[in-house]
């Protein structure tokens, strides 16, 4: 389930025969420190390791003879038609992984029409990022404790012309991130994202969308303790963004979502990084969707490597599947082309597995191709 055992390093994307091939790469080309911020998990690493395992609860079921010649993989979300399922989680500081971070990772999603989500931390500022994507991002927002600071954010995401707000839920507490913390210390390489080597947090040369904004009596990290379904109304009255909610992982608050007219839900435990000893999201997904009752669109991401766990997914009535740490891996050894590769690799990938599945669109997908075994 993890990295099938692989021989050489590549030395080109072209080269990759799946999005793991990238990962030793990146490890190789970025300072220790960096790496570890990108894989690390929490305290055990349970969940980051469950994200992985619970695709294997989970076979399918393909339907034969039906002509899959001609299929057609887009999505639609809020209105907006995507070519892929496969959309970009938001993830911070890209600069850690390569110069052109974020700018990078869009002008790849570009090349394949994925949505793409921004993160509030990011090192290119929504503007720049909006530019080079050639079309409106999803802004992912931190609030910060401090809501002048969340509403400024958020101004700044309408004014670049994000149609979607989505809104972490699952970073309210300190972390443990014992990988990065025992990478960190053997860090001795220097480093252009790096200006202060005391410091983590303060890594980063650009934190471009904070630009401006006063920042006094905030930490800048991007957990805020106080978030609460009040502050989400309260977003609710300043932007006419749709608002999504990133880090639902129980049909409870999947329901408590619906009746707070909450417009969508991502699926999410942040890639193993909310909080350890949680279940995967391909786990919670069937009791989401049957809690959320087709009323509001639900997506998914953490733990998705393969054309297969993103038809599982799709299947069970996800509608679109997001991928986080495979593009930094990308984005680590190669730059923009590293990108690009990881998103055809998922993307061809997915497609397969539809054809296998025997539907010629995402459509098609219901939970009949789908058995849970355990
Ligand atoms: C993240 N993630 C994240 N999520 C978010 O809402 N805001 C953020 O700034 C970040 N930053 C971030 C950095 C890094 C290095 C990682 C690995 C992840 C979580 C991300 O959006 C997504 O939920 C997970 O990455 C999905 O899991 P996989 O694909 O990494 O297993």
């Amino acid at each position: 389930i993890w990295a099938p055992a692989g021989g050489e390093l590549i030395d080109k994307p072209k080269d990759a025969i799946n999005v793991f091939d990238f990962e030793p790469v990146a490890r190789k080309n970025v300072p220790p420190a960096h790496f570890g911020y990108m894989a690390s998990g929490l305290d055990d690493e349970v969940t980051l390791r469950a994200n992985r395992e619970g695709f294997l609860k989970f076979q399918l079921l393909p339907r034969r003879l039906n002509d899959v010649s001609k299929i057609d993989t887009s999505v639609e979300l809020f209105g907006t038609k995507y070519d892929s399922p496969i959309f970009v989680s938001p993830t911070g500081g890209n600069q850690f992984f390569h110069p052109d971070g974020e700018v990078a990772v869009a002008k790849a999603a570009r090349a394949g029409n994925h949505l793409q989500m921004l993160s509030t931390s990011s090192n290119y500022s929504v503007d720049e990022v909006t530019k080079a994507r050639g079309a409106p991002i999803w802004f992912q927002l931190y609030a910060s404790p401090q809501w002048e600071v969340a509403q400024a954010l958020i101004k700044r995401a309408d004014a670049a012309g994000c149609p979607v707000l989505v809104v972490t839920t699952d970073r309210v507490a300190g972390r443990n991130q014992e990988t990065l913390f025992r990478l960190m210390r053997t860090d001795t390489r220097e480093c252009s994202a790096c200006h202060d080597r005391s410091s983590f947090a303060a890594r980063s040369v650009r934190r471009h969308n904070y630009d401006g904004i006063d920042l006094s009596g905030v930490t800048g990290s991007g957990e805020s303790s106080n978030l609460s379904w009040d502050t989400v109304k309260r977003m609710r009255d300043v932007t006419r963004m749709k608002i999504v909610l990133k880090g639902i992982i129980t049909p409870m608050d999947a329901e408590l979502a619906v009746q707070n007219g909450i417009d969508g839900i991502l699926v999410s435990n942040h890639g193993g990084r909310g909080e350890d000893n949680g279940r995967s999201t391909i786990d919670a997904l069937p009791e989401i969707i049957a809690a959320v009752k087709g009323r509001i669109p639900v997506i998914v991401d953490s733990g998705f490597r393969r054309g297969t766990d993103a038809v599982k997914a799709l299947a069970i009535g996800a509608q679109a599947v997001g991928i986080g740490r495979p593009y930094l891996w990308g984005l680590g050894a190669f730059g923009e082309a590293g990108v690009e590769r990881v998103l055809e690799i998922v993307r061809t990938e997915t497609r397969a597995a539809m054809q296998q599945c025997g539907v010629r669109s995402v459509k098609e997908l219901n939970p009949g191709f789908v058995r849970r075994t355990a």
